[in-house]
């Protein structure tokens, strides 16, 4: 049986959380308060609209749907002004080397993630060619951790869930892949992502050997 890998966005591909976090902080502050690093944690792997909802709660601010509606656009501009910007030299440390690797394998590989600008990332950092599907923000209606992102990546790679590997920063993701009975990878923080079936701070400490032994994997 052939098996898919599915790769998240943001922190596991290109360290866009710090975009997303100038965005969200340049907004807080216009609306009068502070917004910390240790808050943008909560805000990894989390649509938009839901990091919008827990930010105006630390704020303490009341929005109508207007004003919500806007302030979804105003971050999103000042995030795409910084997308604009990149390119790859932006790519994460051996993500490059492991998606070719699966390539010249001929290993199917999907996106996973709950941005809406995937596509365009992935366009500006040139790794747009390694992927066989992208799901993201645009075609789910369940966010992680619910397991709907990474089970239709599995369903357009044409391989059974339980013989997926998923790439996650996050515990949403984590979560999410694990619930798709896929083989979870948490790339960051070992504690924080303690419920990953494997764990490693990024994909450089990742051998050949740890990769092939994925691929030869059956099942879960
Ligand atoms: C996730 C990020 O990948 O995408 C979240 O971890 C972000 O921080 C979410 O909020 C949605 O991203 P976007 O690009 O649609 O605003
Ligand atoms: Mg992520």
């Amino acid at each position: 049986e052939k098996v898919g890998f599915i790769f998240d966005l943001d922190g596991v591909i290109v360290d866009t959380a710090k975009y997303h976090y100038l965005a969200w902080r340049k907004l807080a502050n216009e609306l009068g308060f502070e917004f910390t690093k240790d808050q943008n944690e909560l805000f990894k792997g989390v649509s938009r609209k839901r990091c919008l909802e827990i930010l105006l709660d630390i704020g303490n601010i009341t929005a109508t749907q207007d004003q919500f509606d806007k302030w979804m656009v105003e971050k999103n501009v000042d995030y795409l002004a910084y997308i604009e910007k990149m390119n790859s030299s932006e790519i994460l440390p051996d993500v490059a080397k492991v998606l070719q690797y699966l390539k010249n394998k001929n290993i199917p590989i999907a996106l996973g993630s709950a941005s809406k600008n995937a596509r365009p990332i992935l366009e500006k950092v040139d790794l747009l060619p390694y992927f066989d599907s992208i799901v993201d923000g645009n075609s789910v209606t369940k966010a992680k951790p619910d397991p709907e992102v990474f089970l239709i990546a599995a369903d357009n790679l044409g391989v059974a869930a339980n013989s997926c590997v998923v790439f996650e920063d996050a515990v949403a993701g984590i979560q999410a892949a694990n619930a798709a009975n896929m083989v979870s990878i948490g790339i960051g923080d070992t504690e924080i992502l303690n419920e990953a079936d494997y764990n490693f701070n990024d994909f450089t400490e990742m051998s050949d050997d740890f990769l092939e032994s994925l691929i030869k994997k059956q099942h879960k």
